[in-house]
């Protein structure tokens, strides 16, 4: 598949899905704390998604049995919700959600404290999400991908981070996950020549210690080889001629990053 320049109608329509998901994140936001089960976490996902009008794009993806994907420290990515696996004050916890409105999709992760966190864990937490903001001051039109790339890997290894190698963005609209892949380091070559109206998903997947990963048996959970801690952060941007547009942050998340 190659990738898709949206025409002005699909460009309304993705604000208009990722916007929602902005509402889904808002109210998860509010449910970190000791004691809550990832599946409560879930439950509450699909619930918002389905009232704002919207279909859970992860359930069922390939089998992906929830909606909403819960990382636990030193777990990168799709953690699977379970009704005993109760958050706890320090860990970290990843959200990743994703919903369908219209035909159009959207695609978000955050990363969270639960009460009190270490230093270690808050300074990953910034950095993954500082990441992301590096890369995408070199997405908009006329840019190469590769400098998005090699910006967020750069930042994050540059501190001492491990950048996760086996897991990336991906361009996004009527299907989750369409071209271009989008590593979160330096690729040694350009890459696609960005052009208003492409949606991409950038997410950096970053480590306190190696960028190595294995899968838990379950077949899907990616944990760090050295088991330690892992953040991600993930906005579904607009390319435009200038600044892109972040279509799944919020005004009051904006704000509260000046
Ligand atoms: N949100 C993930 C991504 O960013 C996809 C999750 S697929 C699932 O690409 F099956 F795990 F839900
Ligand atoms: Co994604």
């Amino acid at each position: 598949m190659s990738v898709t320049i949206k025409n002005s109608l699909e460009i309304k329509a993705m604000r208009k899905s990722n916007r929602l998901l902005q509402d889904v994140f808002s109210g998860l936001k509010e449910m970190i704390r000791p004691g809550v089960s990832t599946w409560e976490i879930n439950e509450e996902g699909e619930r918002l998604i389905r009232n704002l009008g919207g279909v859970p794009n992860f359930l069922n993806y390939s089998g992906y049995p929830a909606s909403i994907c819960t990382s636990i420290n030193e777990e990168v990515v799709h953690g699977i919700p379970r009704r005993d696996r109760i958050l706890q004050e320090g860990d970290i916890i990843s959200l990743d959600a994703g919903l369908i409105y219209n035909g159009y999709h959207s695609d978000a992760a955050r990363t969270y404290g639960v009460g009190a966190i270490s230093k270690e864990a808050q300074d990953l937490i910034n950095v993954t999400r500082q990441s992301f903001f590096e890369g995408i001051k070199y997405a908009h039109a006329g840019h190469h991908l590769n400098e998005v790339c090699a910006a967020i890997g750069n930042y994050a290894e540059a501190r001492g981070y491990g950048v996760i190698r086996d897991l990336c963005g991906h361009g996004i609209g009527r299907e989750m996950h369409e071209d271009p892949q989008i590593p979160n380091f330096d690729q040694k070559m350009r890459g696609i020549r960005l052009q208003p109206g492409m949606t991409l998903a950038i997410e950096p997947m970053i480590t306190a210690g190696s960028y190595e990963v294995e899968w838990l048996a379950d077949g899907w959970t990616v944990v760090t080889k050295d088991r330690s801690l892992s953040a991600h952060y993930e906005n579904t941007i607009l390319i435009t001629e200038h600044e892109p547009e972040i279509l799944t942050l919020s005004d009051s998340e904006s704000k509260e990053l000046l």
